[in-house]
């Protein structure tokens, strides 16, 4: 499992080796593109923007508690690289003329729930729920679209979030390390509850996107289930150690939803 430190050295090399994206194409979507996308758009923008006021907070509490120093500089640095998701969405937005909102009724409840008990482990566990679901996503919003600049967006944002997946899923372990097989089971039930609920309201709010990034109900059911097997593994649900890795192909590439279209 990578330390802090080495989170912090993989966020910084990340920000010097992002993708170029050819902004210089101006405005791109057609007139069904924006019909379809759009208003999904603009709220997944309005979620990725955040000032992370609240993690920095739990992460300086267990960072003094565990004396673990560098998962604060980490934290910051994951936060940052979520406001560039949002200023790049945004400029994007902006290009074809679509005004942005400033919240939405999902981005509210997310907020709510990470902040509904308080404590880094709920949050994290929010947050991961979120990220999870946007590799579906973007993966989908990529086919949906003949964007050059949106599809090269989302290339740069699955990238991010594969890591950020990662990210979540090892501090979490290391939260629930020493849990009892009672209260794994009981924390894996709630993961999966809160889970299931966010992939069914991100599909009932973005079907239109996600249907023309080519993945029906049933591909968006299966793609979601097989992107949270992927993130927690076999041993963080069962045993509370470490989560399975194995199938990740490393830093370099995102392989598209699961069982989702390959145009
Ligand atoms: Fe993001
Ligand atoms: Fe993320």
């Amino acid at each position: 499992m990578p330390s802090s430190p080495e989170w912090r050295r993989y966020f910084e090399e990340n920000a010097r080796s992002l993708l170029d994206i050819p902004w210089h194409l101006g405005p791109e979507l057609t007139p069904d593109e924006t019909a379809a996308i759009a208003q999904s758009l603009k709220e997944f923008q309005a979620g990725e923007s955040s000032e992370g006021k609240y993690l920095l907070r739990y992460a300086q509490e267990y960072s003094e508690c565990t004396g673990d120093q560098e998962y604060v500089p980490a934290i910051r640095l994951f936060i940052g690289e979520e406001q560039r998701h949002a200023r790049d969405l945004a400029r994007f937005l902006a290009l074809n003329d679509i005004p942005l909102v400033p919240t939405t009724f999902t981005d509210r409840v997310f907020r709510r729930l990470r902040h509904l008990f308080g404590g880094l482990e709920i949050s994290v566990a929010v947050l991961i729920t979120a990220e999870v679901i946007a590799k579906v996503y973007y993966a989908a919003l990529q086919h949906a679209t003949q964007s050059v600049i949106l599809r090269k967006l989302c290339d740069q944002i699955l990238r991010d979030e594969l890591k950020h997946v990662q990210f979540q899923a090892e501090q979490l372990a290391k939260l629930r390390l020493g849990r009892r097989l009672l209260g794994r089971t009981a924390t894996m039930g709630l993961q999966r509850f809160l889970y299931l609920g966010t992939m069914l309201v991100v599909w009932f709010f973005h079907r239109k996107a996600i249907r023309l990034g080519g993945l029906s109900v049933l591909d968006w059911w299966r793609s979601c289930w097989r992107e949270f097997r992927q993130a927690f593994g076999a041993p963080l649900a069962e045993s509370g150690a470490a989560p399975d890795r194995g199938h990740e192909t490393g830093f370099a590439r995102h392989e598209g939803p699961a069982g989702g279209p390959d145009r």
